[in-house]
């Protein structure tokens, strides 16, 4: 499978979708507090992707996906579905927000803490940020994917965390998920990964352990990924274009700008 490489029209389009997506990550924030549902959070970004930002919610219907975002909380790694569950204090919450605008996806999801944390909760969510933006910064037209994946392993490494190995970033634009698979650690391929160009656009989002890399998936509703020894993940994501002299952060919210 290749690699598409935008037009200055169709990366006028991600920026869009992307500044959109980062948009609803502000909105939710002051939402997510002790005592709120995760159907709520769902709710409440659904309408304002929709009726605000006259988007569509991507995940909804998504293979079967039922809801309009996906909210990851504590052991969970990822796509946890919304649900009447309350969150509480000192849970940890990913929320994974993808968008469609003109045809174009921008996907990006951050942590959130829930009232006072604890030294553990910080750090995985500190660890897993640090992994996406150390994965970001190696980016520019020239080198090899697999770079990406060697820089966040071996931070995770140092920090004594683990990187999930089953699910990885993707290649974005008209498909939500498209050529390249982003590994987010170091597979031993990187000298056969492709080449990143200038005018590609991909995700990374970094699914970080406290404990083992293993993971599984819920028999029950076929989508919960939690991990198997039931540590803490945390995860962020951004969606990337490759420019001539390195990288844009399409998804960049206003609070991470000072970067
Ligand atoms: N947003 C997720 C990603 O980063 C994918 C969610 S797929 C869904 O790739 F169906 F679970 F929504
Ligand atoms: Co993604
Ligand atoms: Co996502």
């Amino acid at each position: 499978m290749s690699i598409s490489i935008k037009t200055p029209d169709e990366i006028d389009k991600m920026r869009t979708s992307g500044k959109l997506a980062a948009d609803v990550l502000d909105m939710i924030g002051p939402h997510v507090r002790a005592g709120i549902s995760t159907d709520e959070l769902d709710k409440l970004c659904h309408e304002y992707i929709v009726n605000e930002l006259k988007c569509i919610p991507a995940p909804l219907n998504y293979h079967g996906f039922p809801k309009s975002i996906c909210t990851s909380i504590n052991n969970v790694v990822c796509h946890g579905i919304p649900s009447d569950k309350l969150l509480k204090k000192g849970d940890i919450i990913n929320i994974d927000i993808t968008v469609i605008k003109d045809g174009y996806h921008g996907d990006t999801s951050k942590m959130f803490i829930v009232g006072k944390s604890s030294v553990k909760s910080q750090r995985i969510c500190r660890v897993a940020q640090e992994c996406m933006y150390i994965g970001i910064e190696q980016v520019k037209p020239g080198i090899r994917l697999g770079k990406i994946g060697r820089a966040i392993g071996t931070h995770a490494e140092k920090n004594n965390c683990s990187v999930v190995r089953d699910y990885c970033g993707h290649g974005i634009g008209l498909d939500f998920h498209a050529a390249p698979q982003v590994i987010h650690y170091d597979d031993g391929k990187v000298d056969n990964s492709p080449i990143l160009e200038e005018g590609m656009t991909f995700t990374i989002e970094p699914m970080i352990n406290l404990g083992d890399y293993q993971v599984a998936t819920s028999k029950v509703d076929g989508w919960t990924v939690t991990t198997k020894d039931r540590s803490l993940s945390a995860q962020w994501e951004h969606t990337i274009l490759v420019t001539d002299e390195g990288y844009e952060i399409l998804t960049l919210r206003e609070e991470e700008s000072i970067l």
